[in-house]
Parts: C-alpha cells; sequence; structure tokens
C-alpha cells in the first residue's frame, strides 16, 4: 500500500487514546489519512498527538453524547468513520451485576455506535465514505463475566447492517462494515477479561466475583497460531478495508491471522 493512499482523507476515530482505537488512528495516519481522534483522556491523546504530529487533531469529548457526535460530525465530515470506543464491564458473573453495571455498554458502546450512524446516514457522508465499528466475538459466543457485554455487541453488528441496508436503498454509497475481534490481553479492556476468563477456569476464589465454574463461551485470548491479536494488526485490518476494493460484507471476524467474513 502506498503512503499517500489516504492523502485528503479525514478519517475520524472514536476511543483514539488507548488500545484499538489507537492503533487504528496510527495505521491510518501512516496511509495518509489526517486523524480526528475522540476520547475522554487528554494526556492519551495528547501522547499520541505528538507520536503522529500535526496530521492529528484531538477532541477530548464523550463519543456517547449526541450533541458531540452531531457537532464532529458537521465539522469534518470524515471520509473513514471508525466507532471503536468501548467501556470495560466490571468482570464478575451476572448475580454480581446491577442493572446499571450489565447496562453499561448498551449505554456507551451502543448509543454511541447508534448516534455516529444515524448522523452518518442523515448528513450523509460523501459516496465512498466507509463506516466501521467495533463489535466483538463475545456476540456470537457470549461473554459470561462482562454483564450485557455480548448483547451490547451484537446490537452493534446488527444496528451496522441495517445502515448498510440503508445506505444501499438510499443509493448513498456509504459502506458500512462491522469488525468482531477476537478477545486479546494487548489492551486495557482485553487484559482484564483475559485475566477474568483464566481465574475462572482455574477455580478462581469461591464466591468472588470472577469465581464460579470453569470455562466460558468466551474462549481464550490466543489466535489460531498461539499469538494473540495486536492494535496494529487491528489498525491494519481497518486501513486494508477502507482502502481495499471496498467490503463487501457486512461483518469480519477478526484474529491474529487477520479477516474473516461472517456468513
Ligand atoms: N480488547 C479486546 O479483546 C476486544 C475484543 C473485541 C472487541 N473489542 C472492542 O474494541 C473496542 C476497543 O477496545 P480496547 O480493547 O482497545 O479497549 P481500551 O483499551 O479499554 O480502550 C477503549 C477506548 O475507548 C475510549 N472510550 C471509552 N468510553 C468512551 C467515551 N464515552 N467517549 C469517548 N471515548 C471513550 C477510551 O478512552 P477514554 O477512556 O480516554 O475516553 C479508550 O480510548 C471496544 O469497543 C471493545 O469493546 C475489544
Amino acid at each position: 500500500m502506498s503512503d499517500q493512499e489516504l492523502a485528503g482523507v479525514t478519517a475520524l476515530v472514536t476511543g483514539a487514546s488507548r488500545g484499538f482505537g489507537r492503533g487504528v488512528a496510527t495505521a491510518l495516519s501512516s496511509a495518509g489519512a489526517r486523524v480526528v481522534g475522540v476520547a475522554r483522556d487528554r494526556a492519551g491523546l495528547a501522547e499520541l498527538r505528538t507520536e503522529i504530529g500535526g496530521s492529528f487533531t484531538a477532541v477530548a469529548a464523550d463519543a456517547a453524547d449526541p450533541v458531540v457526535a452531531g457537532q464532529l460530525m458537521d465539522t469534518y465530515r470524515p471520509g473513514v468513520l471508525v466507532l471503536n470506543a468501548g467501556a470495560t464491564p466490571l468482570p464478575r458473573p451476572i448475580q454480581y451485576h446491577t442493572w446499571q453495571t450489565f447496562s453499561r455498554n448498551w449505554e456507551v458502546d451502543v448509543q454511541h455506535v447508534f448516534h455516529w450512524t444515524r448522523e452518518a446516514l442523515l448528513a450523509p457522508l460523501a459516496p465512498g465514505s466507509t463506516v466501521v465499528t467495533l463489535s466483538s466475538g463475545a456476540a456470537l459466543r457470549g461473554s459470561p463475566l462482562s454483564g450485557g457485554y455480548a448483547g451490547a455487541k451484537a446490537a452493534i453488528r446488527w444496528l451496522t447492517g441495517y445502515a448498510a441496508e440503508e445506505s444501499a436503498r438510499a443509493a448513498l454509497g456509504i459502506r458500512f462494515v462491522s469488525l468482531l475481534p477476537q478477545l486479546t490481553p494487548a489492551t486495557d479492556l482485553g487484559a482484564v477479561f483475559a485475566a477474568a476468563y483464566a481465574a475462572r477456569q482455574s477455580g478462581g476464589p469461591a464466591g468472588g466475583p470472577a469465581g464460579g465454574p470453569a470455562g466460558g463461551p468466551a474462549g481464550g485470548p490466543a489466535g489460531p497460531g498461539g499469538s494473540p491479536l495486536t492494535a496494529d494488526q487491528v489498525g491494519q485490518a481497518v486501513t486494508d478495508l477502507v482502502t481495499g476494493p471496498g467490503p463487501d460484507q457486512d461483518a469480519y471476524l477478526l484474529t491474529a491471522a487477520g479477516l474473516r467474513p461472517l456468513t
């Protein structure tokens, strides 16, 4: 891929201060995009700006706020929009959740995808624009230590598919695609759950938040070849998707081995 493939393109990435979002912002910038990074932590964004340089614009804001979504879409009209921001749920079995802790990923992850996706369709973004959302492998298998996380991530996958359908029906030419990454300990969120499931499999403290019967449908963090997915690989996968011929699927599994269409 040429360094200039995304020259002249504005990419907006939510949750850019660390983890996958940081890897995506860095990869899109390396491909020539001007990147706008949104997150609440100013220090993380400032660090990224030092790394990337003047083509990176840091916006310290709550991505789940509909006013933030509307203002930033009006200001930047991105050609690439990556809806990656996500809350870390409390790692504990279902009976230790309250409704408020259970629904955290609906309030943050789903709500932000809902607001930004709606804005993208209504603007509408220019034909050829791409909107990538971060769902999760947990959407397929469940995640019994994460309250409403797996359901929230499944909702993001469906919401993205609905938006793709609306884009096609109105001939908007906006591509919508969701990624379902495998659990990886390479980020703050992933490390919490890799540790929680490892503790659960080894018996865990009886009755404690991560305790209870061993095993769980979320499975282990390692990829098929044994290597966990990294933030750089997520960044490369997103860049390949937006610079390639165009995703022909609405959803892809993402592991260290790369993207695999969900059929
Ligand atoms: N890591 C995994 O194993 C894994 C697997 C599948 C899917 N995912 C999904 O991939 C995405 C990124 O996960 P990650 O592992 O990189 O998590 P992470 O390291 O915890 O990073 C989460 C990012 O989201 C931002 N964020 C959270 N709430 C926000 C809000 N209200 N407004 C703006 N930014 C917000 C955080 O920034 P601030 O705190 O500075 O706001 C941070 O930049 C998430 O949607 C996650 O569910 C992760």
